[in-house]
């Protein structure tokens, strides 16, 4: 990435990963094995609701931060097994992925609900990650552009300008996820400035050119150093080898610029 204004975010995924023990083992050993003093990208670890609070205790003190991995719009009531702002806040959040492919698919996720979630942890003041991408069948029908669109549109609605400042886009290609098969540095980089360009679109040049849009789908060691030269990719949504420190901290210190 080229623009100072944006400092590249490499989140780590856990999904449905991990309990306590293995949770604080893995932060002890990120925050271990960051360079000190830390100067690369800013990192999020992203884990179970269930580990948030031990998390956050093992993570104080080091540049690490924390999010949840869904939120739900309500601030309180009667909602069975859904987790609201207030509760990641508690629990020592400053970030929050909405619209995971993995929730579109399993969950009913939509669109309309991605925006329901966005606006609440704007309200909230919680950093959104707000999750697009294509499937294998819509990039192979030539669809990838419009379920984008479709994707950034429906999420943005209603939304101002400048409540998209703080946003963070993750471009994640279905196909790329999990599956050892992730887009080339010049695919992924072509969808961000596509992506890049719809935010001008929708709000301003100035704007668009502060969300970081990070890339999401089989990330490893060895190809995030090529991903995150790119000039509109500004870091990473890894899940896989987000679970193993050492293969995180390589990532991390894979993304040379800031
Ligand atoms: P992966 O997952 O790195 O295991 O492909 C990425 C994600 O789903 O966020």
């Amino acid at each position: 990435m080229t623009n100072p204004q944006r400092r590249p975010l490499i989140a780590g995924n856990w999904k449905m990963n991990l309990c306590l023990k293995g949770s604080v083992a893995l932060v002890r050993a990120l925050a271990d094995g960051l360079s000190k003093p830390f100067e690369g990208p800013e990192i999020l670890v992203v884990p179970p609701f269930t580990a948030l609070s031990v998390v956050s205790e093992a993570l104080k003190g080091s540049p690490i931060q924390l999010g949840g991995q869904n939120l739900h719009w309500e601030e309180k009531g009667a909602f069975t097994g859904e987790i609201s702002p207030e509760h990641l806040k508690d629990a020592g959040c400053t970030h929050v992925l909405i619209g995971h492919s993995e929730r579109r698919q399993y969950f009913g996720e939509t669109d309309a609900t991605v925006n329901k979630r966005l606006k609440a942890a704007l309200k909230a003041g919680l950093v959104p990650v707000v999750c697009i991408g294509e499937t294998l069948a819509e990039r192979e029908s030539q669809k990838t552009y419009r379920v984008l669109e479709t994707q950034t549109t429906g999420a943005l609605q209603g939304l101002q300008a400048a409540d998209l400042k703080t946003l963070v886009i993750a471009y994640e290609p279905v196909w790329a996820i999990g599956t050892g098969k992730n887009a080339t540095p010049e695919q992924a980089q072509e969808v961000h400035l596509f992506i890049r360009k719809l935010l001008a679109h929708l709000s301003s040049e100035t704007i668009a050119r502060e969300v970081r849009i990070i890339y999401g789908g089989s990330v490893k060691p060895d190809n995030i150093e090529l991903l995150a030269a790119q000039e509109d990719i500004d870091g990473a949504l890894v899940g896989g080898a987000s679970l193993s420190a050492e293969s995180f901290i390589k990532i991390v210190n894979g993304v040379k610029k800031g």
